[in-house]
């Protein structure tokens, strides 16, 4: 069996978690590859209603292993609390793994990511705050720790003393903030890495020997293709490679063992955090769609952006993915609308562009081109069959199917694992 790339295709909260989720009851292992607790990714199946944010979304499938891949930021903390919080609810965590090449998110980096923020001030780019930012640079600038180094008591000290002196100068230097200790990190993270080293492990031979054994390998995306720092909208982008290329990186294979790459669309658009979306609807529709369907941020509280479903980012999206197939989420939040918008173009400086322009600037200044289909009108999320939908529904969709020029495997039409539509197998 092959690995299959399930992918944000928008600006993340798809419903990422609710696919893999799904897709998980018949998958051995679920690999996250990117991005850290900046993801909020839920679930809800018989167990529960469970908000992820660093575990694999497979956690509640008894027979696959949950792996962090070396492309994941471990906020330890974070990680501790989440799989003691799912442990007292039941939920066995054993079969959980984390790469011995992910690096840790240090105090120095929620603290940084903080006051970088601060000190863009009216260009602040909404981040979680969770340092993610900061943690994927220091990564670059090869300036990370990385779980591994939790396991050599020596090394982390010394690895932890040179980082702390520069990261001190920076927080004293240029933002009058007071030095950490040193002594403190290192008490507290030693105490970490004791709690996670059983689970500490080198899980590429992992991911290899399940792909050798053919069994099913789901590569978990984290945040959306339109937060991708180099295809997305730069600056206004997370820090690590949400995309399906990405998900070779942080989890450690070949792209020639990829055999499918899913999309997850919401039938409509939502962003959080600051940056251009073309489509946002600031006005009682975009309201609508916020309180029906509750688009409030799982990670941070914060009120998403609400619009129209943007063909052109999502044809740009799938282009850059790949999609063999995608899955479209949500659609009973648009069960009571009597008219429905889709954006086929955008109008800039001008002239009709039908391509996802690469500045911000350029894509602030463009008013999208809508096309109007009529609404169903009709409570969808009961339904299970594709022809069951209402006429209208079918026709939202295969407009949309045509636009990203993809077929549609998955409709989804509530939270509930079980409220899904399988239009085409995926396999
Ligand atoms: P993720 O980050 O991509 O995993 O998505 P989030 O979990 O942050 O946000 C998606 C939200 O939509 C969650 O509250 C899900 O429970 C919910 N959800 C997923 N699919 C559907 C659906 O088809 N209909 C409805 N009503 N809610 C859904
Ligand atoms: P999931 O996996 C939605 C957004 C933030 C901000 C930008 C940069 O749940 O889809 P960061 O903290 O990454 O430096 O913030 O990216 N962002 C997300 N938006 N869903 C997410 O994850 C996101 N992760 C980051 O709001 O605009
Ligand atoms: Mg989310």
């Amino acid at each position: 069996m092959p690995a299959i790339a399930i992918i944000g295709a928008q600006w993340g909260d798809e419903g990422k978690g609710k696919v893999v989720d799904l897709l998980a009851e018949k998958a051995n292992m679920v690999v996250r590859f990117s991005g850290g607790d900046n993801a909020g990714h839920t679930v809800v199946n018989s167990q529960g209603e469970f908000r992820l944010h660093l575990i694999p979304s497979g956690i509640c499938s008894p027979h696959a292993t949950c792996i962090i891949g070396n492309g994941v930021v471990i906020n330890p903390a974070v990680l501790i609390d989440e799989v003691d919080q799912l442990n007292r609810r039941g939920v066995d965590t054993s079969r959980l793994f984390i790469s011995d090449r992910a690096h840790l998110i240090m105090p120095y980096h929620t603290l940084l990511d903080g006051l970088e923020e601060r000190w863009r001030g009216k260009k602040a780019l909404g981040t979680t705050l969770k340092g993610i930012g900061p943690a994927f640079a220091d990564k670059v600038a090869r300036l990370g720790i990385r779980t591994g180094d939790l396991l050599d008591r020596e090394l982390f000290w010394e690895r932890l003393q040179l980082v702390l002196a520069y990261k001190n100068a920076i927080l004293t230097g240029v933002y009058g903030e007071s030095p950490l200790s040193a002594d403190e990190i290192y008490n507290q993270y030693h105490h970490y890495g004791e709690r996670l080293a059983p689970c500490i492990r080198e899980t590429t031979v992992m991911v290899e020997e399940a792909l050798n054994r053919e069994e099913l390998v789901l590569l978990e995306g984290a945040q959306g293709a339109l937060l991708d720092p180099d295809f997305g909208t730069y600056p206004y982008t997370t820090s690590s490679s949400p995309l399906a290329g990405g998900s070779c990186l942080g989890a450690g294979l070949g792209p020639g063992r990829i055999s499918r790459v899913v999309g997850v669309f919401k039938a409509y658009c939502t962003r959080v955090g600051s940056g251009p979306m073309p489509t946002e609807l600031e006005d009682e529709t975009g309201d609508l769609l916020r309180e029906r369907a509750h688009e409030y941020g799982t990670t941070t509280g914060r009120p998403r952006r609400c619009g129209w479903f943007d063909g052109v980012a999502a044809r740009f999206s799938a282009r850059i993915n790949g999609f063999t197939g995608v899955a479209i989420t949500r659609l009973d939040i648009l069960d009571v609308l009597p008219h429905l918008k889709i954006c086929i173009g955008y109008r800039g400086d001008g002239e009709t562009i039908n391509y996802f322009p690469p500045s911000v600037t350029a894509l602030a200044r463009c008013e999208p081109v809508y096309e109007e289909l009529p609404g169903w009108q009709t409570p969808t999320s009961d339904i299970r069959r594709y022809e069951q939908l209402p006429f209208e529904a079918r026709q939202y969709l295969a407009r949309l199917e045509e636009l990203i020029s993809c077929p549609v495997n998955l409709v989804s039409v509530g939270a509930g694992r079980e409220q899904t539509i399988l239009k085409k197998p995926i396999l």
